[in-house]
């Protein structure tokens, strides 16, 4: 008979979740409705960085871009940035240009883990085709193969530093949010 107090403990520890997950890829990949979830299946607060950009300005996107400028935006986002890389229990929804910066990407790494949302050119155009708040697709209209091959050179020129910035690359392409937070969740508590 096996007496278990002769038997050495076995340290089963809970899984550790980092303090922050930064969810960051190309307009459409589906940062926000997947970091809802995730945040959900974690118990974290959810920050969508737009939105939070958009309350503080009082003011779209869209007309922040036509009234106070990209840089402008951009400076607002690595302010932003900046401040969530102090808080904890937190995912963060990224804007799509949020690669831009290279101290941004320094940031991602140090703070993060950033996970890159990696959809297909196609997909992520059709969701956001007729989104009249995303500037980069739309403020210069052409017809719609125009649009597209736009889109698509931008997300290519992109993808490299999505690349860099993230810790953990995951497909999107045919998956639900809540499959897309789950394996997010496996994976970074693996
Ligand atoms: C941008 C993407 C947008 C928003 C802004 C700029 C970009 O965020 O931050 O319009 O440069 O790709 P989403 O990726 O959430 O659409």
């Amino acid at each position: 008979m096996l007496n278990t107090k002769d038997m050495a403990p076995v340290m089963v520890s809970a899984p550790k979740l980092p303090q922050r997950i930064f969810l960051i890829g190309f307009m459409g990949s589906g940062k926000t409705t997947v970091g809802r979830h995730l945040s959900d299946l974690i118990n974290y607060d959810f920050i969508d960085m737009d939105s939070k950009i958009e309350t503080d300005e009082a003011m779209a996107i869209r007309d922040i871009f036509i009234r106070r400028g990209e840089h402008h935006f951009r400076n607002q986002e690595s302010r932003l940035l900046d401040q969530l890389a102090e808080q904890t229990n937190i995912v963060v929804s990224c804007g799509g240009g949020i690669i831009h910066d290279d101290i941004n990407v320094e940031r991602l790494k140090d703070n993060g883990p950033a996970v890159f949302l990696d959809g297909s050119a196609k997909l992520l155009f059709e969701r956001v085709k007729n989104d009249g708040n995303r500037p980069f697709a739309f403020l210069d209209l052409g017809d719609e193969a125009q649009r597209f091959a736009k889109f698509a050179d931008l997300y290519e020129k992109r993808r490299c530093h999505y690349d860099e910035a993230s810790q953990l690359v995951i497909k999107v392409d045919g998956k639900s949010p809540s499959q897309i937070a789950s394996e997010i969740l496996n994976a970074l508590t693996l």
